[in-house]
């Protein structure tokens, strides 16, 4: 099949758009047919290598993915060749978590390799562009906001890194709660989409400092300012910054750290503010289902900057890596079923 693969960790010129030895069916395990897959910055993660997780070389990445079933294992039942499918990324085996695009095989490919369990099935009424952005982006975003952080109408709440994935989710799914929402991007570019998208104020962080913006609208943390919910997946820099912009008795929600996950902290504003600090790890199924009837309403659509085929998915893969990009980039394939 073809597929983008890395032989080795490393920058962007690792990445080989090639062909490489499908694996086979093992029992309990469905091929799907990719025919989309949308980016998350975990893929930069897994071609870079992280500490702590042994991705297996050679590694194609993408974890997240749409299709139809090609080929099923003899003892699975259920699911048959022509099926529409999403793709739960994860399963569970051997007491350990396993992740395509992670430590398995991804979804950059013609074709994936799941087991039966990892499928959930695909109403012709959602397209496969739409299904593949569900996962890992907006499934996380989803338990996030409202599972681990109760996100309400009375909320206001700041987002940095608003126009990613896990970001314009997180908007999205405030506005859905009817939460005033201030969302921080890098551009002025994405600021005026974020507003689009139903932002009630943005914050270009490149321009502006955004602990000065939210002292300037809200007041002092003394006096009721900051807002009652900080979205903080960032890290690095922004962390210590993020925690002056909490209310008193406020919440700040942490997914991840693309810019560095051991930043300096400043305890004084987590004591003073009594604040809790909440961290939110994946997605549970009933996330899928859920955003999957929302998708299906018209409720919910995921953003979608581009698409591009597999053989050009190592240019999305680095527009992703330099942030040129708003929402969700998907790559399109089209192998046999
Ligand atoms: N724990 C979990 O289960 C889970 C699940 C999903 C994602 N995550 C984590 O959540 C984070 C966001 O994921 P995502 O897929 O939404 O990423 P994404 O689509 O690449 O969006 C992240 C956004 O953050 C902003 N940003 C700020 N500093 C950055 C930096 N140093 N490098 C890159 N981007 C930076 C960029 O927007 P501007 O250009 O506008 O600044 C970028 O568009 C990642 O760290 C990811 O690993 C964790």
């Amino acid at each position: 099949m073809k597929a983008i693969v890395f032989d080795e960790h490393g920058s962007i010129d690792v990445l080989r758009y090639r062909e490489i030895d499908a694996p086979d069916l093992l029992p309990g395990e469905v091929r799907v047919a990719v025919r989309s897959c949308s980016l998350n910055y975990h893929d930069v993660f897994t071609r870079q290598g992280m500490p702590g997780i042994k991705v297996p070389l050679p590694g194609i990445p993408g974890c997240d993915c749409a299709g139809v079933v090609s080929e099923v294992a003899d003892d699975v039942s259920g699911w048959s060749i022509g099926d529409r499918v999403l793709v739960d990324p994860v399963k569970y085996e051997d007491g350990k978590m396993w992740m395509i695009g992670d430590t398995l095989w991804g979804a950059y490919a013609e074709y994936v390799v799941v087991t039966a369990e990892q499928l959930i099935g695909l109403p012709d009424d959602i397209s496969f562009d739409d299904a593949a952005c569900l996962p890992v982006a907006y499934g996380t975003a989803h338990r996030m906001m409202f599972t681990r952080g109760q996100v309400t109408a009375d909320d206001s709440v700041l987002i940095l890194g608003a126009s990613g994935g896990v970001g314009t989710s997180a908007l999205l799914l405030a506005k859905m709660r009817g939460a005033k929402v201030i969302a921080a991007a890098g551009t002025d570019e994405k600021c005026a989409q974020l507003a689009d998208l139903g932002a009630d104020e943005t914050i270009n962080y490149s321009s502006t400092d955004f602990v000065k913006y939210c002292r300037e609208q809200t007041g002092s943390l003394f006096s009721g300012g900051g807002y009652d919910v900080v979205v903080n997946f960032t890290g690095g820099d922004t962390w210590a910054a993020s925690l002056k912009c909490v209310k008193q008795g406020g919440r700040v929600l942490t997914c991840g750290a693309t810019a560095g996950f051991d930043p300096k902290t400043d305890l004084r504003f987590i004591w003073t503010a009594e604040m809790d600090i909440r961290g939110s790890n994946g997605w549970k199924r009933s996330d899928l289902d859920q955003l999957l009837t929302l998708t299906r309403t018209g409720e919910f659509s995921p953003v979608i900057d581009s698409r591009v085929d597999l053989k050009n998915g190592i240019q999305a893969h680095q527009a992703l890596e330099e942030r040129a990009f708003f929402g969700k980039i998907v790559i399109n394939a089209s192998a046999p079923a």
